[in-house]
């Protein structure tokens, strides 16, 4: 795993954004795997200053959304669906054919997670998986307890996830119970992960997961087993890492590392 630490979150972002244009400018027709939250927004705005001002073309792009909440309609303020339309999907050119989000109101939840796990191999697979962690260490909404080998499914949230993302919502009562969520098994399948994590409150799930060891109760720390996963911090979230001497160190020697 590379560990970025940056001192601010739009220094973050920018280092993840740029991370998410390399692929695309080697790959244009990549498959990318988007989160929503809090935490990609300065990703996604700096992708679209990129689109707009240099010309980042993502005409060939397709995307995959990690997960969406179970019965809000795709038009709902909150739903995952309204999001990703409003940070990011109408400032750029992907497609509309070639975006993918799960559905929250779906009359047979099964045959849809198989269909989206299907929809995804045959796009290619999932070239860059974009993540944001929980302050319980989830990855997309696998909770604490998720199977590591999980698929595309349908999840309870934990009642401190519904606490977190109340701050959307009029009052918790109206925060969804359920969501469909991509599995751990289905986010390690990407080719390389993006991992981006901000504010004192991950600091804790963040050291879980890149120091502790590889446990169900943070799902976050799956990532240790998959072999190119770049995790972009602001300080706020490094504050709990023990090794960040060393994680600096490789970023500072980087640049002189032999060529492969
Ligand atoms: C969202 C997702 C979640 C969030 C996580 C952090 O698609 O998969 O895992 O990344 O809950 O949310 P924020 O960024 O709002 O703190």
């Amino acid at each position: 795993m590379e560990v970025i630490i940056r001192s601010t979150y739009e220094e973050m972002s920018k280092v993840g954004a740029q991370i998410v244009a390399d692929v695309l400018n080697t790959k244009p027709n990549s498959v990318i795997g988007m989160a929503t939250g809090s935490t990609p927004l300065g990703v996604y705005a700096e992708l679209v200053r990129m689109h707009r001002e240099e010309g980042l073309d993502f005409s060939q792009v397709t995307t995959f959304n990690l997960d969406e909440y179970v019965g809000l309609p795709t038009d709902h303020p909150q739903s995952y669906h309204s999001f990703m339309h409003e940070h990011f999907f109408q400032h750029v050119n992907i497609p509309p054919q070639n975006i993918y989000i799960p559905s929250g109101t779906t009359s047979n939840y099964n045959a849809f997670c198989e269909w989206y796990e299907q929809r995804i191999l045959d796009a290619g697979g999932i070239d860059i998986q974009i993540l944001g962690i929980g302050s319980d260490g989830h990855i997309a909404f696998n909770e604490p307890m998720s199977s590591l080998a999980s698929r595309t499914r349908l999840k309870t949230l934990a009642r401190s996830t519904i606490e977190d993302n109340a701050r959307f919502f009029d009052k918790i009562e109206d925060v969804p119970i359920y969501a469909i969520t991509m599995g751990v098994g289905t986010i390690l399948e990407a080719r390389e992960l993006l991992i981006l994590a901000n504010g004192k409150n991950k600091a804790a799930a963040i050291a879980g997961a890149i120091e502790g060891p590889v446990t169900s109760m943070i799902t976050a720390s799956a990532l240790q087993l998959h072999p190119s996963v770049k995790c972009c911090l602001d300080a706020d979230a490094a504050s709990e890492l023990t090794m960040i001497d060393y994680y600096d160190w490789v970023q500072e020697k980087k640049p002189g590392a032999p060529r492969l």
